[in-house]
């Protein structure tokens, strides 16, 4: 059985409503980081992934997008108050995502605000499919449960399905061939004091997008087959860090895993390499600050951005060192 986004969409909204509920809805969706991360699928058509993996969401820092009806014959898309035409990657594979959601003849008019960079590897499209997905359940008054809308989000981006809630979340693998166990499950622990530091050395859009270049690595890094192990063990140990708030236990778990993640990358054919020079600077000296008793880790997707971990207490030294970095707290 091969089953498409579409058949997920129509078995999760079967007895569901196709008349809005309102004029409009609004919702807003945070992004998030991994702190273990997703890379590679074993079902790319609904997007099921190989491990589960952990991430924290970034507090006010996200997606807030607002649906209507449109009276235009396509879509109507705006992403920080610019139209977004309609031919551009952004709005094709938005409207792509609102076909599983479209009563025929209907266009939607979208305006969505994003405050992080997009697709420069800072999860912007996680929080932007999760908020659209919020918007529509509200929109239609569908009233599907949290775990219902990380599934369908996760259609749009499987970083989006941990997008849905604030805090540390689990994206749980599953086991099901239809992905209804696959979807993120908070945790229930706060950790005030925790700190993101972002340091965005490039906002471009990236060279190779997640999709296709954790498919090469997938079929051809022969390092892949070790990272499902690193993941578990990485889990396990993020789990107990922070459940026993064990900063360094966690900071090195994420740096480790992201390191892992971007060694099976530089070993796929043809190369993925996202770091650029100012990416490897920064580790530098964050291994020269952790060499002189600084407890700051980072983490990095797939872009050259890098994301530090600290505790609130080296926030000052730390922005003297990075002084364009931006601060997020997660739970304040
Ligand atoms: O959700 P996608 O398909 O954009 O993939 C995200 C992959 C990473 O950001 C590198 C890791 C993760 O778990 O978010």
């Amino acid at each position: 059985m091969v089953l498409s986004k579409a058949d997920v969409v129509n078995s999760l909204l079967k007895e569901r409503s196709s008349e809005p509920a309102a004029a409009f809805a609004e919702c807003f969706a945070p992004s998030n980081i991994a702190l273990v991360k997703y890379w590679g699928k074993r079902n790319q058509a609904i997007n099921l992934p190989l491990t589960s993996s952990l991430s924290i969401s970034l507090d006010d820092k996200g997606t807030r997008t607002k649906i209507s009806l449109s009276n235009k014959q396509q879509d109507e898309i705006s992403l920080n108050e610019m139209p977004v035409p309609n031919h551009t990657e952004f709005a094709s594979r938005l409207s792509h995502f609102l076909n599983l959601f479209r009563p025929a003849g209907i266009h939607y008019k979208i305006e969505t605000h994003s405050n992080i960079p997009i697709a420069a590897g800072l999860a912007s499209s996680a929080s932007g499919f999760a908020a659209m997905v919020k918007a529509l359940d509200q929109f239609y008054a569908w009233k599907l449960l949290p775990s219902e809308l990380s599934i369908l989000s996760r259609l749009g981006s499987g970083s989006a399905s941990r997008s849905i809630w604030e805090g540390f979340v689990e994206w749980q693998v599953g086991t099901r061939e239809d992905g209804m166990d696959s979807h993120g499950v908070p945790l229930e622990t706060t950790w005030p004091g925790l700190c993101i530091g972002l340091l965005i050395f490039n906002e471009k859009k990236k060279a190779i997008g997640s999709s296709e270049a954790m498919q090469r690595t997938v079929q051809t890094s022969k390092l892949y087959k070790s990272w499902p192990v690193q993941v578990a063990d990485d889990l396990i140990e993020a789990k107990e860090a922070i459940k026993s708030q064990h900063f360094d236990l966690l900071g090195q778990t994420a740096e480790h895993n992201a390191l892992a993640m971007h060694a099976t990358m530089l070993s796929s054919w043809p190369p993925v390499l996202y770091s650029t020079h100012e990416t490897f600077e920064a580790m530098q000296k964050i291994w020269q600050l952790r060499q002189d008793g600084i407890s700051v880790y980072f983490t990095q997707d797939a872009g050259p951005n890098l994301k530090l971990l600290f505790l609130k207490p080296q926030q000052a030294l730390l922005q003297s060192i990075f002084p364009n970095m931006q601060v997020i707290e997660s739970f304040k």
